[in-house]
């Protein structure tokens, strides 16, 4: 049993067949009814906590529905329903929960809160987003490029404007998964100097490019994602938008990249902020195919974690 909490604490040969295992298992229940257990069903009598103390459409529902086509079940529990939200310590909350499921999936705001989750939970702890990461989208996001475009090695991945948790998920898969990351945004809204640092110590080349147009010439993946996380105060919204404006992701933009490049977004999308409906909608968009990985790719980690 292990816990998920990062990209860059997982293995990477142990990525690699995570990644393996959700290709194999989106295929064996390809056209099957959502609701149809999977053939296999490795969650029989496990019990899966969802913790949520910020919003979530896909996470809470593509962890859910996962739990259940692979026999077991889940139960979705709101921070601020719990006595988490109410003075308990996170300590006492995992001892708890450790009693009464197997495996429990949070996401939450500062990332201590879900290391010390994990470091007090006798179960498996997945990170399901915090501030600072997201890693179980990137390992969609990993995946669904695969399935178009073949090993993302080497390949040259551009992310566009706030260097927010999305982006450092993906400073950690450019170390572990071997491609070349630029990231293109305003100099205070880059990402994390440690990501930075991790990835290229690995090998992969990190850039900084402030011209939108220079950093997606030959790229081989384009990714933008909102310019206000739920972390961020909406007082800084306005400041914000005048920022990252320069870096939407438009049909002009994807001129300049290339008919190779595609684009991802891990959604939910603000159409005409950061990202134009013309590309969301248009064909060099994976986004919705990437939104259908977070099922098959989180199935794939709870195994892992769980070592079924
Ligand atoms: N991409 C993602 O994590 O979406 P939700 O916030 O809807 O879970
Ligand atoms: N960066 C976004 C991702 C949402 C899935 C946020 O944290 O709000």
């Amino acid at each position: 049993m292990t816990d998920f909490l990062d990209i860059n604490k997982t293995d990477a040969s142990d990525l690699h067949n995570i990644l393996g295992q959700a290709k194999a298992m989106k295929a064996a229940r390809a056209d099957q009814p959502k609701g149809t257990l999977d053939a296999d069903t490795p969650l029989a009598n496990h019990m899966v906590a969802l913790i949520f103390e910020k919003p979530s459409t896909r996470t809470r529902v593509s962890f859910d529905v996962g739990v259940r086509q692979m026999g077991g079940q889940s139960m979705i529990l709101s921070g601020s329903e719990m006595q988490l939200g109410h003075g308990e310590t996170i300590a006492d909350t995992a001892r708890v929960l450790s009693r009464y499921v197997d495996m429990i999936m949070i996401r939450t705001f500062d990332e201590n809160v879900l290391l010390e989750m994990a470091e007090y939970a006798s179960v498996p702890v997945i990170n399901g987003l915090t501030d600072r990461t997201h890693p179980c989208q990137i390992m969609a996001d990993v995946m669904t490029y695969e399935e178009h475009h073949g090993s993302i090695k080497g390949k040259r991945v551009v992310w566009m404007g706030d260097g927010n948790n999305v982006c450092t998920s993906f400073l950690h898969a450019a170390g572990q998964f071997g491609f070349d990351l630029t990231f293109s945004g305003p100099s205070n809204l880059e990402p994390e100097a440690e990501a930075i640092g991790y990835a290229r110590e690995k090998g992969s080349k990190v850039y900084i490019e402030r011209d939108a147009h220079k950093a997606v010439e030959g790229a081989d993946l384009i990714v933008t994602d909102t310019w206000l996380s739920m972390h961020d105060k909406q007082s800084a919204r306005e400041r914000r938008h005048n920022l990252l404006r320069p870096y939407q992701v438009n049909n002009e933009l994807l001129a300049s990249a290339g008919d190779n490049a595609v684009f991802m977004h891990c959604l939910p999308a603000h159409r005409e902020e950061e990202i134009t409906s013309e590309v969301m909608d248009g064909p060099q968009s994976l986004v919705f195919d990437e939104a259908e990985n977070r099922l098959h790719a989180q199935k794939a980690i709870m195994r892992h974690c769980l070592g079924v």
